[in-house]
C-alpha cells in the first residue's frame, strides 16, 4: 500500500513516519526536510501532489499548533487547519484514496463535566479549536469515509512538549507554576501512532478519540513528571486566571475513546503507564 503522509516531520508526524512503515510504503512530505515537499496552503500544489502520486491511504499530520499566536494570525491558522485539510481529504478521495485526519480536544469546551466521548457536542473557545473543528468540517464533507482521529495533551520523542520542558526548566532551577483546573489526559505519540495504525488496518472510518487513560491536571501531570523522573522539585498549583494566555482553553477535556472500544478494543494506557515507559527510554537513550 502506497502512503502519503503530509506533516511527516511534526512531533506526531515522525511517529507516524515510523508506524505506518509496517502497513506499507510510506511517502513523507513535509514542507521541507523531506524529498518530496509540500505547503498544504496551497491547495493546487496539494491537488497536483496526491494525483501525482495516486497513493490508496493519504495521512494528515500537519496543523497550525501555536494555539495563542493562532488568536492573533487567524488565517494562517485558518488555511491550514481548516482549508488545507478539505483540499487533502478532496484530493484524496478524488484518486480513491482513503483518508486519515489528525484533530484535538480543543474542539470541545470541556464544560461536560466528565469525560468526552465523540458524539458530545463540540464548542471551541479559541481560533486554534475553531479552526480544528471547521478542519473536520470540511474533511467529512469531501471524504465520505475518513477516519477523524482526535487526541490531546501531546508528548513523545521528537519536538518540543510539556514533559521536555518541565524538565528543561527545572535542570536551569526556574521557579514553576503550573495550572492546576485544567484536565485532561497526557498522551504519547508513539501510543496514538501505534493506534492509528491499528485503526486503519481495521478499516475504521468516522470521528475517533484517542487518548491515554485517566485524567490529571497539567499541575499533576508536572508533579508525575519530576516523580517519575527521579527529581525532587517543586510545581506551584495556579489557577487558570493566574496565567493569562491569549487562547482560552478548555477546563475539562480528557478524551474517552468510546468508538475504539467497540471496534478495535481500546488498548490505549493509563496517562500514568505511558509517561513512566517514555521516561524510561529517555533516560536509556540518554546515557
Ligand atoms: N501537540 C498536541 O498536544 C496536540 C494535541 C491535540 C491534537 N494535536 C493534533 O495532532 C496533530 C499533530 O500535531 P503535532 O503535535 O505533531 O504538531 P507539530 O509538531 O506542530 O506538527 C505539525 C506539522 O505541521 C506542519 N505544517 C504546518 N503548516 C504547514 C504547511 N502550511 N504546510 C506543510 N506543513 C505544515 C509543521 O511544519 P513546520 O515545522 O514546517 O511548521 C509541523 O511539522 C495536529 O493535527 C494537531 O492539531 C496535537
Amino acid at each position: 500500500m502506497r502512503i502519503l503522509l503530509v506533516g511527516a516531520r511534526g512531533m506526531l508526524g515522525r511517529r507516524l513516519e515510523t508506524a505506518l512503515a509496517g502497513i506499507g510504503d510510506v511517502i513523507p512530505v513535509a514542507r521541507s526536510g523531506t524529498s518530496v515537499t509540500l505547503d498544504v496552503a496551497d491547495s493546487t500544489a496539494v491537488d497536483a501532489l496526491v494525483r501525482g502520486f495516486a497513493p490508496s491511504l493519504v495521512v494528515n499530520a500537519t496543523a497550525w499548533t501555536a494555539v495563542d499566536r493562532a488568536e492573533s494570525e487567524p488565517e494562517s491558522a485558518h488555511r491550514v487547519n481548516a482549508i488545507a485539510p478539505g483540499a487533502l481529504a478532496s484530493a484524496a478521495a478524488a484518486v480513491g484514496a482513503a483518508f486519515v485526519h489528525v484533530s484535538t480536544d480543543f474542539v470541545f469546551d470541556g464544560a461536560i463535566g466528565r469525560p468526552l466521548v465523540e458524539s458530545d457536542p463540540v464548542n471551541p473557545l479559541s481560533v486554534y479549536g475553531r479552526t480544528k473543528e471547521e478542519g473536520e468540517r470540511r474533511v467529512r464533507a469531501a471524504h465520505s469515509n475518513a477516519l477523524i482521529v482526535r487526541t490531546q495533551w501531546l508528548y513523545g520523542p521528537d519536538g518540543r512538549h510539556f514533559v521536555g520542558t518541565m524538565l528543561r526548566l527545572a535542570a536551569e532551577g526556574k521557579p514553576l507554576r503550573v495550572v492546576g483546573d485544567q484536565f485532561g489526559a497526557p498522551t504519547c505519540t508513539v501510543d496514538v501512532a501505534a493506534a492509528i495504525v491499528r485503526l486503519v488496518r481495521a478499516g475504521v472510518t468516522g470521528t475517533v478519540h484517542c487518548a491515554s487513560q485517566g485524567e490529571v491536571s497539567w499541575h499533576g501531570f508536572a508533579e508525575a513528571i519530576f516523580r517519575l523522573a527521579g527529581v525532587e522539585y517543586r510545581v506551584e498549583s495556579i489557577p487558570t486566571s493566574g496565567y493569562p494566555v491569549p487562547a482560552r482553553r478548555p477546563a475539562r477535556s480528557s478524551l474517552r475513546n468510546r468508538i475504539m472500544e467497540v471496534t478495535i478494543g481500546d488498548d490505549m494506557p493509563m496517562w500514568q503507564d505511558a509517561l513512566a515507559a517514555y521516561l524510561a527510554t529517555t533516560a536509556t537513550s540518554s546515557t
